[in-house]
């Protein structure tokens, strides 16, 4: 091999894949490991939205890169109903799932802005967002979070913003459960030009008051990121979109077009559908808040400290361990669940766990019985 080819890239092991041996640990409860660490939907799509998969007559042509009229039609209507915005259907465009979308975006922006080489994101956040950026060749330029959950705008360097292609937002957040000031952000994205990308994918899932968008304070120089995935448990169907400023939309729109970025159309038609009914996410969203009442209370009664999320269906919290791999094996040992350890989510994160509510409620009541057992492996 080359050193010019060895020097190059070499991509980060995938933090999941980190978990063997703590799974290993959890295994060998009886009854098994409980997986809470990846924060996969585990509930079922609606049988409409199922059916309407199979009979789209859509697999022989290829599909609208932006969405069909009707998907971007029931994007708009719903971001109408949830957020009582109205953004024409020329702003709203589709993407395979949104991790793509987080992955590919400042590369295609930097391509735009050559001179700009930097991503500003949240200290604490889903990691996909500082991936993209090095994907990007860009500098990953953490912003630090308040214990309230907002971004410190004000700590940006004034270096970093002259540089910085865009900056990602995330409310509310993934793993924290805290809600952003949307307004703030938009407000920021108007006075620097730095155009801010809010994702949006748990808002549905919003626990402290209305869900939120940054749609609703303006769309200029700001974009905002919705996916199908835990709104309607649909992750396998690879189904978000993006909205918001024209000529953003309309350029990143343009790129993927040309780089063949395409939900296959069996997918859109079973999305249009998920998009038109509110009333199966109301549902899921008692489940969710079941499981985290649940869970929340047996940490509790097992004397952790664990805030209740403002949004989302992640507990976060940390124990006396400095190192939340620590904290997921004793939870391992104990209980026999696997859970993400904080590193995942950026350094500051390093003493927490994040734990997904990604188990029936049978599961969950397995865990309060080893719990009570004090079942150690
Ligand atoms: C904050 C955040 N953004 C984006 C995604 C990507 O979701 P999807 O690609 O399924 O739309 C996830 C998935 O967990 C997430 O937590």
């Amino acid at each position: 091999m080359s050193s010019e080819v060895s020097s190059g890239f070499t991509p980060p092991p995938y933090p999941y894949d980190r978990l063997d041996s703590i799974a290993e640990v959890a295994n060998k409860h009886p009854g098994g490991m409980i997986d809470l660490s990846v924060g996969t939907p585990i509930d079922s799509p609606t049988k409409e939205v199922v059916e309407a998969l199979s009979t789209s007559k859509a697999e022989k042509g290829y599909p609208a890169s932006l969405g069909s009229v009707e998907l971007r039609k029931s994007m708009r209507d719903w971001l109408a109903r949830r957020f009582d915005v109205d953004v024409p259907i020329g702003n709203i465009a589709s993407c395979i799932g949104t991790k793509e979308f987080v992955a590919s975006t400042p590369w295609y922006l930097k391509l735009r802005s050559p001179s700009k080489d930097t991503v500003l994101y949240p200290a604490v956040s889903y990691p996909t967002y500082a991936l993209g950026a090095e994907l990007a060749q860009c500098r990953a330029v953490p912003v630090p979070v308040g214990r309230d959950g907002k971004l410190k705008l004000e700590f940006i360097d004034q270096k970093e913003l002259a540089r910085a292609v865009m900056l990602w937002s995330n409310s509310p957040s993934n793993p924290t459960g805290e809600l952003d000031d949307l307004d703030a952000l938009y407000n920021f994205a108007n006075s620097t030009g730095i155009p801010v990308f809010s994702d949006e994918c748990y808002c549905e899932f919003t626990w402290s008051g209305q869900p939120d968008s940054i749609l609703r304070y303006g769309s200029e120089n700001v974009v905002a990121v919705h996916s199908l995935s835990k709104r309607s448990n649909l992750a396998g169907i690879r189904v978000g979109f993006y909205a918001g400023d024209s000529e953003l939309v309309d350029y990143l729109a343009l790129v993927r077009k040309h780089a063949g970025m395409m939900v296959p159309g069996p997918m859109q038609h079973g999305a249009t559908v998920a998009f038109k009914d509110d009333f199966h996410v109301e549902s899921q969203r008692r489940v969710y808040l079941e499981r985290l009442e649940f869970m929340r209370t047996l940490f509790t009664s097992l004397g952790y400290d664990v805030p209740a999320p403002k949004g989302g269906f992640y507990l976060w919290f940390r124990s006396e361990f400095e190192d939340g791999f620590e904290l997921a094996a004793e939870l391992a040992r104990d209980l026999g669940i696997l859970v993400s350890p904080g590193e995942f989510y950026g350094g500051d994160s390093r003493p927490f766990v994040r734990v997904a509510m990604v188990a029936d409620m049978s599961k969950l009541e397995l865990i309060a019985q080893r719990a009570q057992k004090k079942d150690r492996v």
